[in-house]
């Protein structure tokens, strides 16, 4: 069971408009290919077997993610979108020198405003360790639920702010990993992370409500779901009339 937890504090993280704290961000996360392994499995799950597999990822970061996914997956294009200029071209210059920058594209943008994308666009859309800083979180799901496929799947991970004594001791395990800078601006961050609860009235108060289920760690919290309504959701066909 985890805690109760103490009030939200959102950390915004002023290093990742910078390119020096960046850059140190990228080579102390691709250490850590681990931590993508919960996203990635779902994914792969939801490729097609035939033809080529539409990924949009949301809040990219340095980029490993995608570019683990497009490596492992030749059937694979990424496009990925964020707000920090510094992110992005780390992430394209780390595609570059993976070789997979033909399959996977980064961009500035926001995730609440994609309107530059068309409806029905992803298979997948996927996203780790993002979520607790989109402003208008709602936004960027209903913007989630708006792109997708009909057949689309969407996988979110992040950290949850209500750790209990392991998921306290995990997060301090893991910045002995991390550079100091990168590893306490980690544990900073927690704090403006959701608890279970707080991310499921987000998620219900959004278009993609009733699509959705949790997996929870005692660190992290995973939501997969998928784009179409249930059967059941759908609303019946007007009665064909007796008269005809
Ligand atoms: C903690 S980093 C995670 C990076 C990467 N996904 C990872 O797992 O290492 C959070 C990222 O989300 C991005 N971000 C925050 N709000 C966003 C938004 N509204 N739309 C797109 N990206 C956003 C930040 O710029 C940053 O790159």
């Amino acid at each position: 069971m985890n805690v109760p937890s103490r009030q939200r504090e959102l950390h915004l993280e002023p290093g990742f408009l910078e390119a020096d704290f960046v850059a140190e961000y990228s080579k102390e996360t691709a250490k850590f290919p681990v931590e993508f392994r919960p996203v990635l499995q779902f994914v792969a799950g939801h490729l097609h077997a035939v033809g080529e597999t539409d990924v949009l990822e949301i809040g990219p970061g340095p980029g490993w993610m995608a570019i683990l996914l497009a490596k492992s997956h030749p059937g694979v294009h990424v496009s990925g979108i964020d707000v920090s200029l510094p992110f992005v071209e780390q992430a394209c210059e780390n595609a570059v020198r993976a070789g997979v920058a033909d399959r996977v594209r980064f961009a500035v943008g926001d995730a609440a405003h994609m309107d530059g994308i068309d409806d029905a666009t992803f298979d997948v859309v996927m996203s780790n360790q993002s979520f607790h800083y989109w402003d208008a979180p709602e936004g960027v799901l209903d913007q989630i639920a708006r792109v997708l496929k009909p057949s689309g799947v969407f996988c979110i991970r992040d950290d949850r702010r209500d750790l209990n004594l392991l998921g306290k001791a995990q997060v301090l395990l893991g910045r002995c990993f991390l550079s100091r800078r990168i590893g306490s601006s980690w544990a900073r961050s927690v704090s403006g992370c959701f608890t279970p609860d707080e991310a499921e009235a987000i998620l219900e108060r959004s278009q993609l409500r009733g699509r959705w289920e949790m997996t929870c760690t005692p660190r992290t919290l995973l939501v997969t779901g998928h784009a179409a309504r249930a059967a059941t959701e759908m609303p019946l066909e007007p009665a064909a009339s007796a008269e005809g």
